[in-house]
């Protein structure tokens, strides 16, 4: 069985979507889901989908070993970011190398960084009158949305598009294709049965 853990910071649409994903898989399994917000919607939805949720503070994060500890202990093929907001610290990086991705609701370089994140992408998208946008799914390293890219799919934007209709059109192609870009990462050569 091949495991993935998901980190989450709010909502977790994406994170239902990917559990639904491998829900019928005898291969695949979402051991767990981790949130850094005790109140992030995320955790209504593993507790309806019987997932295993945790929630960490900052120091379990950064300033111990105590999240490095909790992950080694679940032994993820992948760790998949999914809405998460916090900068993965070196620390974590280095144990799980090329084995930690993240999904960013536009096309990086554009858009990325610090403080970009969810809506604010989306209405900054707006108001430069970008003609498209998109996802991104990347290696996640020590600089936000700067590790090297696995996937991007693009849609188009018309003037008529506010934040509001370019993040359900964001959210579309999340949830088409980061379920099937886990999948492929997770069988390379295609070995799934
Ligand atoms: C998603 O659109 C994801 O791409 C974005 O947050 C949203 C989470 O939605 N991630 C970032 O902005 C990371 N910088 P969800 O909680 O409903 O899956």
């Amino acid at each position: 069985m091949k495991r993935i853990v998901i980190l989450a910071s709010g909502s977790g649409s994406n994170a239902e979507n990917i559990i639904s994903f491998f829900g019928d898989s005898t291969e695949v399994e979402v051991s767990a889901v981790l949130t850094n917000k005790s109140t992030a919607g995320v955790l209504e939805r593993c507790n309806r989908l019987n997932i295993p949720a945790f929630y960490f503070n900052k120091k379990a994060f950064t300033g111990s070993d105590t999240v490095i500890r909790l992950l080694k202990s679940l032994k993820p093929d992948l760790i998949v970011l999914a809405g998460f907001l916090w900068k993965v610290p070196i620390s974590i990086i280095a144990v799980f190398p090329n084995q930690i991705i993240n999904i960013h609701p536009a096309l990086l370089p554009k858009y990325g960084g610090k403080g970009m994140y969810g809506e604010k992408v989306h209405q900054a998208v707006k108001e430069n009158m970008e003609t498209e946008t998109g996802i991104t799914i990347h290696y996640v390293n020590e600089n936000y949305d700067e590790g090297a890219i696995i996937f991007q799919a693009k849609t188009e934007l018309t003037i008529h598009d506010s934040a509001e209709t370019i993040a359900n059109k964001v959210h579309q192609l999340e949830y088409e294709h980061f379920p099937v870009v886990i999948e492929k990462l997770l069988f390379p050569n295609g070995e799934k049965k």
